[in-house]
């Protein structure tokens, strides 16, 4: 129980890399409010869903808000829901471009922004924000989301250097080749198998892999990591 007495924000947890986080995170204990785009549910006493889309006008004081309201408090943010895009930059759309970065970039910084003075009430404040390995690299039609994932290394960086006087924690996780509904082409055993064969690990992550890796900076075990990016990638970074 990592989490006990703990109220956690998880966004984008509907499916995936945040439905396990906020399925484990209940699990260790935490209250938390689980938030996506359409209502859904989740199957835990812990855990309340909230459907709100992140990169809406109000969502950072209808989330923020939100959790407090419902728990009194808050200790963790997950920052996790994100979309693709992809396109070469000569063809790249600008309301594509626009929309990658208020999706995948601002609401990391305003539901940050937002949660700020009740994390510094917190004993033990938290800022998870979900980046990528292509953060640090980048791929063909990747331009968009590699400059929104790239953003959140270095706003998370910053929120760390800003928040560690208050005891608040920001870190951020680079998932490598995860099988989500993000990667849907995974369900495609043929490119599920060449994104396995780049990991020295051999084989995809699954959800709980980052779940876990989540769980270490929102516990006590991660207390004294801070402005860390996070690789839980099964070694995929390591090849020149
Ligand atoms: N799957 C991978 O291989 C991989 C690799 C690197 C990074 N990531 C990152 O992991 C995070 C989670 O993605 P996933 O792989 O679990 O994909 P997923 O598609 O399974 O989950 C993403 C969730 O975010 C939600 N979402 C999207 N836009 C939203 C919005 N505007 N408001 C609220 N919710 C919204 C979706 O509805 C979905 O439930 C994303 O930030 C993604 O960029 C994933």
């Amino acid at each position: 129980m990592r989490l006990q007495d703990r109220v956690a924000i998880v966004t984008g947890a509907a499916s995936g890399i945040g439905r396990a986080s906020a399925e484990l995170f209940a699990a260790e204990g935490a209250k938390v409010l689980a938030v996506d785009l359409e209502p859904f549910s989740l199957d835990h006493e812990n855990i309340e869903t909230f459907d709100q889309d992140v990169s809406a006008e109000s969502a950072a004081t209808a989330i923020i808000g939100g959790a407090v309201e419902r728990f009194g408090k808050l200790d963790i943010l997950m920052n996790n829901a994100g979309i693709g895009a992809g396109a070469p930059v000569e063809e790249f759309p600008d309301a594509l471009w626009d929309k990658c970065l208020a999706v995948n970039l601002t609401p990391h910084f305003k539901l940050s922004k937002a949660a700020i003075p009740h994390l510094k009430e917190s004993e033990a404040g938290r800022i998870i924000n979900v980046a990528s390995v292509m953060a640090d690299g980048t791929d063909y039609g990747l331009a968009a989301y590699s400059a929104a994932k790239a953003g959140v290394a270095g706003l998370t960086r910053n929120l760390a250097l800003e928040l560690g006087r208050y005891g608040i924690t920001a870190n951020y996780i680079l998932p490598g080749a995860i099988r989500t509904g993000m990667t849907v082409n995974f369900k495609d055993p043929k490119i599920a198998e060449i994104w396995a064969k780049k990991s020295p690990l051999k084989r995809l992550g699954e959800p709980v892999d980052l779940a876990r890796g989540a769980l270490f900076l929102a516990s006590d075990d991660g207390g004294f990591v801070t402005g860390h990016g996070l690789n839980v990638d099964g070694g995929l970074m390591l090849r020149v």
